[in-house]
């Protein structure tokens, strides 16, 4: 019988979910993706068919684990997923009362407005780290309860149990025998206490969120469930969980104080390590935990840009600009420069450092002469351009300061991207052999609960570079473009942010 030396790691994402078998030296020897329907009900708003994801994650991960050499190899499997994402079941049938609400979605917009004018923002910052905005779940749950018939008053009964992504997988994968969440999906919901490392009443109480909906908290590595039988032949330990930017924290291998990256998938999430302290940020930053190990955690300071890849899928489905993702590399260098046009993407409005959620998308700077090699041009740079937005509000705190930055996700494929990063952040910015290292991440967190890493540092030792990318470009240069784009965020927010 072939040893059991590979990890199955399962990434539920936004707009995708993957399913990929690594081995013991981070190669992926199977990967099997699927594309899911997106649903957009009235403008601002974003649900998914959470059925959908649940036949993905099955089907992907039966495909990789078949493609893998079969069950015989898999020690775990690791999950990790979109976060804030909500979902809302009943306890009995395992079956959702409503589509799961997505991080992306402002139906809240104007509760969360209302608790700010009620002053209670100082408070739930200074409990989870986060701020005051519809991205974060706890008023998804609260909406769901008020407008599902019978459902609050069902959730006050116990017969309704709630999650994010991981939390609903892990009840669906052990046939509903285990309710739980990792601690760094639930530090985004903005119930949960980061400092005391618990459900808060006084955030229950603020949210309407009723205290017997909530899964039990767990370390992001360890024995933590089990799969049923039925689905995958035989049981596998679930052996680890995290949410995506979580485990792309561990997947680069960012385990010392001061070590960033950034992820590009549907949005760009920049998480700098900051080792025990959780450091409040003054710039609109948030404060999260990166990852808690055998009962150590290490916290992080995040940026959370809201449409990084999701300005190229619009170019590709929206504008029908390009076919494939990959074009814009070539569209990007097809002409000298963006020729002044400046896309800022806000089209489910503006996270940080600015937290605008009635901010809308906005391309100016049009002319007879603008093309559309300009406009994907302007959709690339954006994203870098946030970036930088992120990492000089971090340097504002004075914190950290990372001068590398590890990025990974889709779009850092693309090299012409990377450049103009590197050469907007001033920064060294390494691109890893691997570009799913999300996915690798929660191998990496399932592999260590399962005697397949023996620590982080073997983890570590995992990690290699494919290319740095490093500044070149002329300081005026880059302050006009960094200026230029100032003045298009300043167009696109709300009049009185
Ligand atoms: O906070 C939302 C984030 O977890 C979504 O990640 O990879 O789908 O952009 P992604």
């Amino acid at each position: 019988m072939p040893n059991k030396d590979c990890v199955l790691a399962i990434d539920q994402g936004t707009t995708s979910t993957r399913s990929i078998v690594f081995d013991k030296s981070a190669n992926a020897l199977s990967v099997s993706r699927r594309e899911f329907p997106q649903h957009y009900p009235e403008p601002g708003w974003v649900e998914h068919d959470v059925e959908d994801i649940w036949n993905d994650v099955v089907d992907t991960a039966r495909e990789a684990i078949e493609q893998a050499g079969g069950i015989e190899r898999i020690a775990g499997v690791g999950i990790t997923n979109q976060r804030e994402t909500i979902v809302v079941w009943d306890r009995a049938t395992g079956e959702p009362i409503h589509k799961a609400i997505v991080w992306q979605d402002r139906r809240t917009a104007s509760t969360c407005a209302r608790l700010k004018q009620e002053g209670k923002e100082a408070m739930m910052r200074s409990k989870t780290g986060l701020l005051l905005d519809p991205y974060f779940s706890a008023t998804k749950i609260a909406w769901i309860l008020d407008n599902v018939e019978g459902a609050r008053a069902r959730a006050e009964k116990g017969e309704l149990a709630c999650g994010t992504i991981d939390c609903f997988l892990m009840w669906r994968l052990t046939d509903g025998k285990t309710h739980a969440t990792d601690i760094t999906n639930a530090c985004r919901t903005a119930l949960f206490n980061i400092h005391e490392q618990k459900w808060d009443d006084e955030l229950l109480e603020l949210f309407q969120v009723p205290r017997a909906l909530l899964p039990e908290v767990c370390d992001n590595s360890g024995h933590l469930g089990e799969t049923d039988p039925a689905l995958f032949g035989q049981p596998i330990v679930i052996g680890g969980m995290a949410g995506d930017q979580h485990a792309a924290m561990v997947g680069q291998a960012c385990f010392k104080e001061g070590m960033a990256k950034s992820t590009y998938g549907t949005g760009c999430f920049m998480l700098t390590n900051t080792g025990e302290k959780a450091v409040e940020s003054h710039h609109r930053m948030l404060t999260t935990i990166a990852y808690r190990i055998n009962g150590k955690t290490t916290y992080a300071l995040e940026g959370s840009i809201f449409v990084a890849g999701a300005a190229i899928k619009w170019l590709r489905d929206g504008l029908h600009l390009i076919t494939h993702a990959s074009q814009t590399d070539d569209m990007a260098t097809r002409v000298p420069d963006s020729h002044g046009v400046y896309m800022v993407p806000g089209f489910v409005g503006l996270g940080a450092p600015h937290w605008d959620p009635d901010a809308r998308g906005l391309i100016c700077g049009l002319t007879l002469g603008s093309t559309q090699a300009h406009i994907a041009r302007a959709a690339l740079e954006s994203v870098a351009f946030q970036t930088y937005d992120l990492a000089h509000a971090m340097d504002e705190d004075g914190a950290v300061h990372a001068d590398t930055l590890r990025i990974d996700g889709g779009m850092s494929a693309n090299d012409w991207f990377s450049q103009f990063l590197a050469d907007m952040l001033q920064a060294r910015v390494e691109r890893p052999r691997d570009l799913e290292t999300t996915a690798l991440g929660a191998a990496f967190l399932a592999g260590l609960a399962t005697g397949v890493w023996e620590n982080l540092e073997e983890v570590a030792a995992t990690w290699s570079q494919e290319r740095l990318f490093e500044p070149r470009m002329d300081a005026g240069q880059r302050r006009r473009m960094l200026d230029g784009w100032q003045d298009a965020v300043r167009r696109t927010l709300t009049p009185e942010q």
